[in-house]
């Protein structure tokens, strides 16, 4: 099986259960859903408002649902490997629009000044690319805001096999996790410049990290 369809069948099979089994996780961690909501949209601003905010990896739409509750007026799409995640992130109505694809390999349209993704971005299969594409996409000063799992290097040991992670905690979902030195150097080699780098919540052996970029001009 290829690794995209590995994906989406774990996290079809996940959708029922998904936010069930999150939320509560989130807050042992010390923090919320409405929380990280706040810490995205920290970095919107007025001058985004013209065009739609882009989600990528929306999931049952627990997130947009805050984003929407703590900003009613901005307008979010949405965008998911999932078709499972896809029908539970509708139901939420709170999406102006849902597109099924993968984050790497969709074609964007139009341009925009604003996208966030949170816990995506070790599922990805190729992150080169995604952020690439994620900057063309964006207009100049634009921003993405992504929040994801980083191995504790202090609890792991470099050999670890980090995938085994999400195999375990994703229903058998592949990932591509990265050590923040690697995400570091990814960023530096893409054409974003990293404003932002922070942990959210408590330490364990995978920690929350928000990484705040800007597309160069
Ligand atoms: C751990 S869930 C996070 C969902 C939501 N962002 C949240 O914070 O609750 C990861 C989501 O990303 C989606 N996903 C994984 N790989 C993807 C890809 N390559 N492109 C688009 N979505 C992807 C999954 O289907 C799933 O809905």
């Amino acid at each position: 099986m290829n690794y995209n369809k590995e994906v989406r069948n774990a996290f079809d099979d996940w959708a029922a259960t998904y936010e069930k089994d999150v939320v509560p996780k989130l807050n042992l961690r010390g923090y919320s859903y409405d929380e990280l909501a706040a810490s995205i949209l920290s970095y919107y601003n007025e001058n985004m408002e013209s065009v739609p905010v882009l989600e990528l990896g929306v999931g049952t739409g627990v997130l947009g649902q805050r984003i929407k509750g703590l900003a009613p007026n901005v307008e979010i799409e949405g965008l998911d490997i999932s078709s499972e995640m896809l029908n539970k992130a509708k139901e939420k109505g709170v999406y102006k629009s849902l597109y099924l694809g993968s984050a790497d390999e969709y074609i964007y349209c139009g341009h925009r000044k604003f996208i966030y993704s949170a816990f995506m971005f070790h599922s990805v299969r190729n992150q080169e690319l995604l952020l690439s594409k994620i900057a063309d996409n964006l207009d100049e000063g634009g921003m993405f805001i992504f929040v994801d799992l980083i191995p504790n290097m202090k609890i792991l040991s470099a050999n670890a096999d980090f995938n085994a992670h999400s195999v375990q905690y994703e229903h058998g979902a592949p990932a591509m996790y990265k050590t923040c030195a690697e995400m570091i150097q990814l960023v530096e080699d893409s054409p974003f410049e990293l404003i932002e780098l922070r942990k959210l919540g408590i330490s364990k052996d995978y920690n929350h990290y928000l990484f705040a970029l800007k597309k160069e001009g």
